[in-house]
């Protein structure tokens, strides 16, 4: 069993340059709809390199950038962005933390990794009555991008078909608004930003090693092999080497009642 601060190994450098951001509107509406301001303090928990922390960081007092990946932090840590504590932890560790009186929580993509209604009771303990949990990621149905069957395909040949979750997460088959129905954190509000997205076969090909599944560490020395048969996949299903994608990205507030 993959420890969890081995799960993206490798794959820091590519995750912060390859996967989608989160665009200048959906920090403005994180921001307003939690009503931050310079005296807020919100947790970013499996902050990965930044992808919320660092452009939520202007809109709040202080963000708690919380990861169990050494390589994460250190990638995010390194533009120096005022107003942001980076400290290795994960959901099970942070009474360990001393972090504080907290605000808010956001996660962005890493709610799937944890042990959900558990920690969502421990939200229940530690945030002011005000706090809300706020997920950024895609939607309940998330539509693959056109490339998807192509470079799974290749997946497949070199015996990289495995997707990590929480167990809770894998056997339950539940989604997050479902858990989060059942908590202390009810009250739902949910809002879903679109935008098309281009990317060249470079692009993929580094997004690609930003996934635990197919991380760098992962594949060990077979990554030239793994990177160079997904460009050849990519060329024959797409001679002209620009791929579009429609991003969906759901901003889903959950507040006590
Ligand atoms: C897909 S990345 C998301 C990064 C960033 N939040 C974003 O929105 O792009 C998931 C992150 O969750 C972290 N993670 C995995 N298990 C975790 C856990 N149990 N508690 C906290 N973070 C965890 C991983 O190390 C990884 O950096």
């Amino acid at each position: 069993m993959i420890s969890r601060s081995e799960l993206f190994a490798g794959a820091a450098t590519y995750y912060a340059r390859y996967r989608h951001g989160y665009e200048a509107e959906i920090i403005e509406y994180i921001a307003d709809v939690l009503d931050l301001d310079d005296r807020a303090r919100v947790l970013d928990l499996g902050c990965g390199p930044g992808t919320l922390a660092i452009p939520l960081a202007a809109r709040a007092g202080e963000i708690l950038a919380v990861d169990p990946s050494e390589e994460m932090l250190a990638e995010g840590a390194r533009w120096g962005t005022p107003g942001i504590r980076w400290l290795r932890g994960d959901s099970s560790t942070l009474g360990e933390l001393s972090l504080g009186p907290i605000d808010h929580v956001v996660m962005g993509r890493s709610f799937h990794w944890m042990e959900r209604d558990r920690l969502l009771r421990h939200f229940d303990d530690l945030l002011p009555a005000h706090g809300a949990v706020v997920l950024a990621g895609p939607t309940t149905d998330p539509v693959d991008p056109p490339w998807e069957p192509v470079v799974q395909a290749v997946r497949q040949t070199f015996g990289l078909e495995w997707r990590a979750n929480s167990e809770e997460y894998a056997q339950s088959g539940r989604h997050h608004d479902e858990v989060l129905r059942g908590s202390a954190f009810h009250r739902l509000e949910s809002r879903c930003f679109t935008r098309t997205a281009r990317q060249s076969v470079d692009d993929i090909v580094g997004l690609q090693l930003s996934f635990s599944y197919s991380s760098p560490a992962r594949l060990g020395e077979r990554l030239p092999a793994f990177t160079e048969a997904v460009r050849e996949a990519l060329a024959a299903a797409n001679p002209s080497g620009e791929w579009r994608e429609k991003v969906v990205t759901e901003i889903l507030v959950a507040r006590r009642p």
